[in-house]
């Protein structure tokens, strides 16, 4: 069941989504060569608790952390640890979520460290891209579909492949609701998105082979074929207007 919000509960998920988005410009100017990827979660977690909200991802289904930090062919879910350090020239995706007054905010940025390859820019840059390709034709009665068709197109366009056994979710009280958003499709089908509905919409656009590895450790994500992968994602409301990004 999707769950259309009021204009109270989009308020909410405005605090809780800007307090997010915020979050993730504060890793962007935080975030080092040298560093590991446990210390950048640990400002993570200090940074979400000052403001008197809570990490959704620590303890969600046993998760360690507060934050996924993953690292060029990690894909998604990549858990903080003192032993991975940042290092130039890499890819790093941090997806972070937070619960202000019951309401919550999920997004993700791919960040480049220091000199990166052409490859790897392009990479994160088309996954950002893509993000934007696809909430720029959303408004009230749109097909859901038509959102995995605009992303997959514009990765497939680049030469990139789209990641499937993941996908964006219905995001309010809960950080996955209704209804589950696949970064592929084909344009108008599925179902029509209506004003009030809350969308995490996150693209993972792989530079090799769109299949992946669920590593032993329960949660990180590889690329089968250990090339590199990018991850942005933003939650957004749909309005009589379109879509408006709530964790900019
Ligand atoms: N933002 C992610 C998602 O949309 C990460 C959640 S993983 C968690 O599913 F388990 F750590 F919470
Ligand atoms: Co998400």
């Amino acid at each position: 069941m999707i769950k259309i919000k009021t204009d109270a509960e989009i308020e909410c998920m405005r605090k809780s989504g800007r307090l997010t988005g915020d979050l993730l410009l504060y890793l962007e100017k935080e975030i080092k060569p040298g560093m590991s990827t446990k210390m950048l979660d640990r400002l993570a977690y200090e940074y979400i608790t000052s403001f008197g909200a809570t990490p959704s991802f620590l303890n969600y289904a046993g998760y360690p952390a507060s934050t996924c930090i993953s690292i060029d062919d990690t894909v998604v879910h990549g858990i903080p640890s003192d032993d991975i350090i940042i290092r130039e020239g890499q890819i790093v995706s941090v997806d972070v979520g937070v619960i202000l007054d019951g309401w919550q905010g999920d997004a993700a940025r791919s960040f480049l460290i220091g000199d990166c390859s052409e490859d790897k820019v392009k990479l994160v840059n088309v996954t950002r891209e893509c993000f934007f390709k696809a909430i720029e034709h959303l408004s009230d009665g749109t097909p859901l579909g038509d959102i995995g068709y605009y992303v997959q197109t514009h990765a497939e366009a680049n030469g990139f492949s789209v990641v499937r056994a993941l996908t964006g979710h219905g995001i309010g009280r809960e950080m996955h609701e209704d209804p589950s958003i696949p970064n592929y499709g084909r344009k108008g089908t599925g179902i029509r998105l209506k004003t009030g509905m809350c969308l995490a919409i996150e693209p993972m656009i792989n530079a090799g082979t769109y299949k992946v590895d669920f590593m032993r450790d329960g949660w990180t994500v590889k690329t089968q074929d250990r090339k590199p992968s990018a991850h942005y994602e933003n939650t957004v409301v749909i309005t009589n207007k379109g879509a408006e990004i709530l964790t900019l």
